[in-house]
C-alpha cells in the first residue's frame, strides 16, 4: 500500500485515502473481522436511516466505504474536553439510534436474547462528527441481542480504556473529563441487577480482547469488582 495515503489507524485496521470519497480499510490481519457480515450490518443499518459509512465492496481483509471527513469524538474530548458530558449524551443517543432498527431479516451472530443490533465497540473513537452529523463506524464486533449489554460494553470500555495520544496539558484532566463522559452516557440507564449481569460478562470478554492493553486488562478487572455482580 507504499502510494496510497494512510488517513487513519485504529487497534484492528489500517484506513488509506482511494480518491474519489472513497477509503480502503484494511484489517491488519486475516481474523480479525469478517468484513462481509460487517458489510451487510452496515448496509441494513443506512438502509434505515442510521448513520453508517456507505460501503461499496467488502472481500477478505478490506473494505472500501465512503470517506467521512470530520474529527471523531475522541479528537473533540482531546481538543475541548469541556464538551464530555455533551459528548457522552450525544453518544448514548446514538447508540439507542441503533438500538431502534428493526431486524427484519438481518442474519447476524446472536450474542444475546433481544432483538436489537448491537456495536459492542461502541466509544468516542468510533464516531466520526461529519457535516452531516455523527456516523458511526468500525463494525467489527456487530451482533443481535440485548440492547442493554452493548451499553454496558462501552460504559466499560470508557471507564477503563488508555486512549493513545492524549495531550500532555489534558493529562491531569483526564479523569475528570472521562467521569463526566461516562456519567453522562449512563444518566438515563438504572444500574440494577440486569445491568450488573451485564458488567460481569463484558468485562470478561473485554479481557479476552487481545487489542486491549494490560493496564487496560487491570482497570476492567476493578471495574468488574466495583460494578459486576459477584461471582
Ligand atoms: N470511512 C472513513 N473515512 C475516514 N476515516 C475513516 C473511515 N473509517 C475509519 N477511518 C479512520 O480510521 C481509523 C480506524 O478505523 P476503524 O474502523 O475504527 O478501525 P479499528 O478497528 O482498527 O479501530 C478510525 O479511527 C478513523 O480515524
Ligand atoms: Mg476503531
Amino acid at each position: 500500500m507504499g502510494e496510497l495515503p494512510l488517513i487513519g489507524r485504529g487497534r484492528a485496521a489500517d484506513v488509506y485515502d482511494l480518491g474519489g470519497g472513497r477509503v480502503l480499510r484494511r484489517y491488519r490481519t486475516a481474523a480479525a473481522g469478517s468484513v462481509e457480515i460487517e458489510a451487510r450490518a452496515m448496509a441494513h443499518l443506512r438502509a434505515h436511516g442510521a448513520p453508517v459509512p456507505e460501503v461499496f465492496s467488502a472481500d477478505g481483509t478490506d473494505m472500501v466505504m465512503e470517506r467521512l471527513d470530520g474529527p471523531s469524538m475522541l479528537d473533540v474530548l482531546k481538543s475541548k474536553p469541556w464538551r464530555a458530558a455533551a459528548i457522552g449524551r450525544q453518544l448514548a443517543e446514538l447508540q439507542a439510534q441503533v438500538h431502534r432498527v428493526p431486524i427484519d431479516g438481518l442474519e447476524l451472530r446472536r450474542h444475546s436474547d433481544g432483538e436489537s443490533i448491537l456495536h459492542f465497540d461502541l466509544h468516542p473513537d468510533n464516531v466520526m462528527l461529519t457535516s452531516r452529523g455523527p456516523v458511526v463506524i468500525d463494525w467489527s464486533n456487530v451482533a443481535i441481542g440485548d440492547p442493554l449489554a452493548d451499553v454496558m460494553y462501552s460504559w466499560m470500555v470508557m471507564v477503563t480504556s488508555s486512549p493513545d495520544g492524549v495531550p500532555i496539558l489534558l493529562r491531569p484532566l483526564l479523569q475528570r473529563v472521562r467521569n463526566a463522559l461516562t456519567d453522562a452516557f449512563v444518566e438515563r440507564i438504572p444500574l440494577d441487577d440486569a445491568a450488573r449481569r451485564w458488567i460481569t460478562e463484558v468485562c470478561e470478554l473485554r479481557l479476552a480482547d487481545k487489542n486491549a492493553y494490560d493496564r487496560e486488562k487491570a482497570r476492567v478487572r476493578a471495574f468488574a469488582a466495583a460494578h459486576g455482580l459477584p461471582g
